[in-house]
């Protein structure tokens, strides 16, 4: 039996040419879109898709054409989040068409296509060997569906990341040195230090990251219009992350209870004001880099 290393060739499935063909798709499908930022942290749980979601609200409203693309594929939240969960996703003009929320984003979801009481079962080539081939089926299916979707013309494609600094560092391979990064932490010493991971495995690519977005800074007290301390621990013992800032947004269980429902539109308050601020942080940085 020959072992991985035995391999000489690519025995005769042309992996150069699919890899180049992939390649080539997806520059064709992305060609319309401006910009790409992956929001990503490495540590779960953190906020990622819901200020996917939010930000790329924020930035409609300040009159940017935006999609949103869930990464997660064994955890898709995006469909959700828009009340997509049932969204169809069709043959369009020159792809799949972009499934579209009431108000007009797109939002490309496996949530859409597999219902929440189902996983996402990749069928493996032998009985027991999933775990060989799935992180590999998943980077493919993912490739598929940015280069299968009619993006048409954006100004941001939001990427949400599913969590894991190690892919972090895959999706930036898979998006390309253009693609910028946004990470999402909170202020506990046991995010940051994941964060920090991510910081740093990002530095090791051409990719720019923006900045940090601290989420879940406080607590929004509703019958006290306060923002009062959620987390006060230690942060100061996980390493400094060398990153800007973009904003800090607190708790707000608004936020939580219309992500659940799927109405992802707030009230104004503390959580949307800050998340409006890190909305302009980054389109400036955009901008900025684009004029550097
Ligand atoms: N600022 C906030 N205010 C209120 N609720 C929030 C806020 N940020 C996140 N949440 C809630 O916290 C939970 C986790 O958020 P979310 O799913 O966006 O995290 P995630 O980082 O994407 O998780 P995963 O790593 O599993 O992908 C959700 O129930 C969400 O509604
Ligand atoms: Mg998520």
């Amino acid at each position: 039996m020959k072992s991985y290393f035995d391999l000489t060739e690519d025995g005769g499935s042309d992996i150069a040419g699919q890899v180049g063909r992939q390649r080539q798709r997806i520059a064709e499908a992305l060609a319309g879109v401006e910009h790409v930022i992956a929001i990503g942290s490495g540590k779960g749980g953190v906020g990622k898709s819901t200020l996917t979601m939010q930000l790329a609200l924020a930035m409609e409203r300040r009159g940017r054409r935006c999609a949103v693309l869930d990464a997660d594929l064994n955890g898709p939240c995006q469909a959700r989040l828009a009340g997509l969960e049932n969204a169809a996703i069709l043959p369009g003009g020159r792809g799949m068409a972009l499934p579209r929320t009431s108000t007009g984003l797109g939002v490309v979801s496996m949530g859409s296509a597999v219902p929440e009481s189902e996983d996402l079962d990749f069928a493996s080539v032998a009985r027991g060997d999933s775990h060989v081939w799935r992180a590999t089926r998943e980077f493919n299916l993912f490739q598929q569906l940015l280069g299968l979707v009619d993006w048409g013309r954006l100004d941001v494609l939001l990427v949400d990341l599913p969590p894991g600094a190690e892919r972090t560092l895959q999706y930036a391979e898979v998006l390309g040195p253009g693609a910028r990064f946004v990470l999402v932490s909170i202020p506990t010493a046991l995010a940051r230090g994941v964060v920090a991971r991510s910081a740093a495995a990002l530095r090791r690519t051409p990719n720019v990251t923006l900045g940090v977005i601290e989420n879940m800074s406080g607590y929004y007290c509703g019958s006290c219009d306060e923002v009062r301390t959620l987390f006060d621990g230690p942060v100061d013992t996980a390493p400094e992350l060398g990153l800007p800032v973009l904003a800090s947004i607190p708790f707000d269980p608004r936020l939580a209870a219309a992500s659940d429902a799927g109405e992802p539109e707030l009230p104004r308050g503390p959580a949307v004001t800050a998340i409006e601020a890190a909305a302009d942080s980054i389109l400036s940085g955009l901008a900025e880099r684009r004029a550097g």
